[in-house]
């Protein structure tokens, strides 16, 4: 594939700005170093972000779609941009949890850390106005947020990519606790209708804890100040790629 050229900015992001590119079936996704927490009320800037997240979502996409979940990603022209087959995104964000904590614990009161017999699939309505809430299967059925075999793809996609990424992060003595996903309707003609999984797969919509020490290697290090954000995800890099992110 020939790489397109970026054109004009579409929509900026928490951590990411969406250009357009000369290819009208393609998006130019830039990942920036911008942190948010609590639905932006609490924001920052945190070197190397952006790069370490579009280089740890551009492998495990490539890989989900090797082991048959397709993936928005067409291709990576730098260390921070992803190329990707534009989409519709489905408003109806995914998360998989195998052990409780975050708003889990906060909504039913079960206490953090305590495992899940088995994961747990749980829908929430994308909206930054209402704060994504909860919802269940009938609200996005009634609402015309997404179609009954869509719903169905999307939990059974969702379960698949927690398989492989609980073994992905398990190679590096990382426990996977929960994690969210974005889905969207393929828009190019040949394509139409296929559901691509979009957005990205990184520790900023993801829970890991390292295995026996529980030191946290995500976005609660900024969310609960825990410690240097950039380092924990500098560490995580190196750990993942063998090496460190800027050699020397
Ligand atoms: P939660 O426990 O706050 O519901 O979060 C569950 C997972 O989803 C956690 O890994 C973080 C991720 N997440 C996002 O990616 N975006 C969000 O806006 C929220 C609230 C959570
Ligand atoms: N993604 C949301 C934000 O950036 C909430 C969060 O991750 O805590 O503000």
């Amino acid at each position: 594939m020939t790489t397109p050229s970026k054109t004009e900015l579409q929509y900026t992001g928490k951590a990411k700005n969406v250009y357009g590119t000369t290819d009208p079936d393609l998006v130019w996704i830039e990942f920036t170093d911008g942190a948010t927490a609590f639905n932006g009320v609490k924001r920052a800037q945190v070197r190397d972000k952006g790069e370490v997240n579009a280089r740890l979502s551009a492998i495990i996409f490539e890989r989900l779609d090797a082991s048959g979940v397709p993936t928005h990603l067409a291709s990576t022209p730098s260390p921070t941009v992803h190329i990707c087959h534009r989409v519709q995104i489905i408003p109806v964000e995914v998360v998989v949890r195998n052990i409780a904590a975050g708003s889990l614990s906060k909504r039913l009161g079960i206490a953090e850390g305590t495992a899940l017999d088995r994961p747990l699939v749980e829908f929430f309505y994308k909206s930054d106005a209402l704060d994504d809430p909860l919802v269940n299967d009938d609200h996005a059925l009634l609402f015309g947020w997404a179609q009954a075999w869509e719903l169905a793809y999307l939990r059974h996609a969702a379960l698949e990519v927690n398989d492989f990424l609980r073994a992905f992060w398990d190679e590096f003595d990382l426990t996977l606790v929960d994690f969210k996903l974005e889905f969207g309707r393929a828009l190019a003609p040949d394509r139409r209708g296929q559901i691509l999984l979009a957005d990205e797969i990184t520790p900023d919509g993801s829970r890991l804890w390292e295995k026996g020490t529980q030191r946290r290697f995500d976005k609660d290090v900024f969310r609960r100040d825990l410690g240097d954000l950039g380092d924990t995800y500098r560490e995580l890099f190196r750990r993942v790629f063998g090496q460190r992110l800027h050699a020397g």
